[in-house]
C-alpha cells in the first residue's frame, strides 16, 4: 500500500455535497472490487463508517427495499429511524406478520415507488438493496452512491454491473483510498446514469 494512496479524510461533508446534488431515484449501496455486497443475508464487513455515511444520506427521505434486506436488519434497527421504510414482497400476507413491524409493505416495484410519492423528502428516494432489488432497478435510477470496499470476500449475492449508460461523477478520495479506523480502505463515488 503506498502512503500517496490513502487519505485521512472522512466522508462526511462529501456525503452532505451528495445529499445537495442528488434528487431522483437512486440507489445505495457498498460493494468489494468484485463486486459482492452480501454473503450469508448480511454484508460480510464490518464498516461503521460507510455505515454512517449511508445513514446521513438516506435519513430525510423514503428507502425502498426488498423482503430480504429489511430482515437481514437486527430487528431492533428496523425500520431505519428518519426514513419512510418501504419493502417490497410477492407475499400477500407478509405486512401483518410481527417481522413487517414498521415497514409499508408493497407488492412490486412500481408499488413502492408510487407509495414513496406520498412520503416526506420523496424529491430523492433511495433504493437500497438488496441484489434482486437493484438488478430490478437499475434502468429507472438517475444516481448510484456506491462505496468499493478494498476487501476480497466471498459471497452470495452481488451489485449488477453499470452499463455504458453509466457515469463515475465525484469521487471522495479523487483518487486513491480513504483509510477507516479499521484500516480498511474504501472510496464512495457518485455514478449517473444518462437518460436513454
Ligand atoms: N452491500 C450492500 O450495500 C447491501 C445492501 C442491501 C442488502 N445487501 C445484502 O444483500 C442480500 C439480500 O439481497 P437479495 O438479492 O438476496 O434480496 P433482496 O433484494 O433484499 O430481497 C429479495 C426479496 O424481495 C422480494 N422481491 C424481489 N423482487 C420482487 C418483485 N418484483 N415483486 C415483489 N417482491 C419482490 C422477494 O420477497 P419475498 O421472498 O418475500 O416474495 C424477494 O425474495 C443480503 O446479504 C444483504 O445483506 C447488501
Amino acid at each position: 500500500m503506498s502512503k500517496e494512496n490513502t487519505t485521512g479524510e472522512q466522508p462526511g461533508d462529501f456525503t452532505e455535497q451528495l445529499r445537495a446534488s442528488t434528487t431522483g431515484l437512486g440507489l445505495v449501496w457498498a460493494q468489494t472490487s468484485t463486486g459482492v455486497i452480501g454473503q450469508a443475508g448480511a454484508m460480510p464487513w464490518h464498516l461503521p463508517e460507510d455505515m454512517q455515511h449511508f445513514s446521513r444520506l438516506t435519513t430525510g427521505h423514503p428507502v425502498i427495499m426488498g423482503r430480504k434486506t429489511w430482515e437481514s436488519f437486527p430487528a431492533k434497527y428496523r425500520p431505519l429511524p428518519g426514513r419512510t421504510n418501504i419493502v417490497i414482497t410477492h407475499q400477500e400476507t407478509w405486512g401483518g406478520t410481527p417481522a413487517a413491524e414498521g415497514a409499508i409493505a408493497v407488492k412490486s416495484l412500481d408499488d413502492a415507488l408510487l407509495e414513496s410519492q406520498f412520503a416526506p423528502g420523496h424529491e430523492m428516494v433511495w433504493i437500497v438493496g438488496g441484489g434482486e432489488i437493484f438488478a430490478q432497478s437499475m434502468e429507472l435510477a438517475d444516481v448510484a452512491v456506491i462505496t468499493t470496499i478494498d476487501a476480497a470476500t466471498e459471497g452470495d449475492t452481488f451489485a449488477p454491473e453499470l452499463g455504458y449508460d453509466w457515469t463515475a461523477g465525484a469521487s471522495l478520495p479523487a483518487g486513491g483510498w480513504l483509510t477507516a479506523d479499521s484500516g480498511t480502505r474504501y472510496r464512495i463515488t457518485l455514478w449517473r446514469r444518462a437518460e436513454g
